[in-house]
């Protein structure tokens, strides 16, 4: 887990927030929490904060701005974001970026997608923005953290890894990667799993439709790879951040090929 960064954050009609805010957290591997929590929670501690949620009335929810007003004036790196039905930002994130600059907070970057509403004008077609934000959008949620926020952002060993191994039946790759003079275990080539990061919960394991993941010594093991339809839940399910799907579209077409012919789970 992540321990430098927070996301506070506020969706009060559709989730659309939500949604951004949860993809956002899995990319940075922080906690995500809302206004009430964050209120009663020492901010002070984190070295970056994303503040988020949507635009209500031209502005970000009164909550976000009431955990603002209340945070001290250390020095701290900051990110805003939201959901907005309208087509362009406008100025939409002023009072919130005025806020936190009021105390002293450095704005590093600012994002916004566009979320499903139904308000207004909108209701005489049956809602605008219908299905955002999609993968897309927070594809390009994932692309904004990792370009302003590179150094809160949880890295994948695995992309440092020079001797990748073709993945095969019933054999798990192990790999020792040294990060900072310190081993970091990784198994796994399609569905890599960080030894280090592991909590060995099981969450992984419960959640794999295709049963791929096994613990082994208390550790997330994917012993059965091939199976995998990356489908990506224990990927997104993983509050450690220890999993890691790598694919090429050949080994999508090889789901395909494997699991054509089943007629269920
Ligand atoms: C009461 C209300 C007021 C809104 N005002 C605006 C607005 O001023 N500008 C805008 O672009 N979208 C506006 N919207 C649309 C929302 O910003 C949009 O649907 C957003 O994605 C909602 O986020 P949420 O589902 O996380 O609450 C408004 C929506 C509601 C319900």
């Amino acid at each position: 887990m992540n321990k430098d960064c927070v996301i506070v954050y506020e969706s009060i009609y559709n989730g659309n927030t939500e949604k951004l805010a949860r993809s956002m957290a899995h990319t940075l591997g922080c906690h995500l929490i809302k206004p009430k929590e964050a209120l009663n929670t020492d901010l002070s501690q984190y070295k970056a904060i994303g503040f988020g949620s949507g635009i209500y009335f031209g502005c970000h929810h009164p909550s976000i701005l009431e955990v603002v007003n209340k945070l001290d004036r250390t020095e701290q790196h900051v990110f805003i974001f939201s959901s907005r039905g309208a087509p362009v930002l406008r100025n939409y994130h002023e009072p919130l970026k005025k806020a936190l600059i009021e105390k002293r907070k450095k704005v590093v970057s600012e994002f916004s997608v566009r979320g499903y509403d139904e308000t207004g004008p909108w209701v005489i077609i049956g809602g605008g923005n219908v299905g955002k934000p999609n993968e897309k959008d927070l594809k390009k949620a994932t692309k904004f953290l990792h370009k302003s926020f590179p150094q809160y952002c949880m890295p994948d060993y695995y992309q440092n890894v020079t001797t990748r191994l073709p993945v095969k039946e019933n054999f798990v790759h192990k790999y020792t990667h040294i990060v900072n003079e310190k081993p970091v275990i990784l198994t796994g080539d399609l569905v890599t799993i960080n030894h280090n990061a592991c909590l060995g919960c099981g969450k992984c394991k419960e959640i794999c439709p295709l049963k791929v993941i096994e613990l082994i010594d208390h550790k997330a093991v994917p012993v059965n790879e091939l199976d995998c339809t990356l489908c990506r839940l224990c990927e997104i399910n993983c509050h450690e951040r220890a999993i890691s799907l790598h694919y090429s579209w050949i080994d999508a077409i090889k789901v395909a090929i494997r699991h054509g012919k089943r007629k269920s789970l």
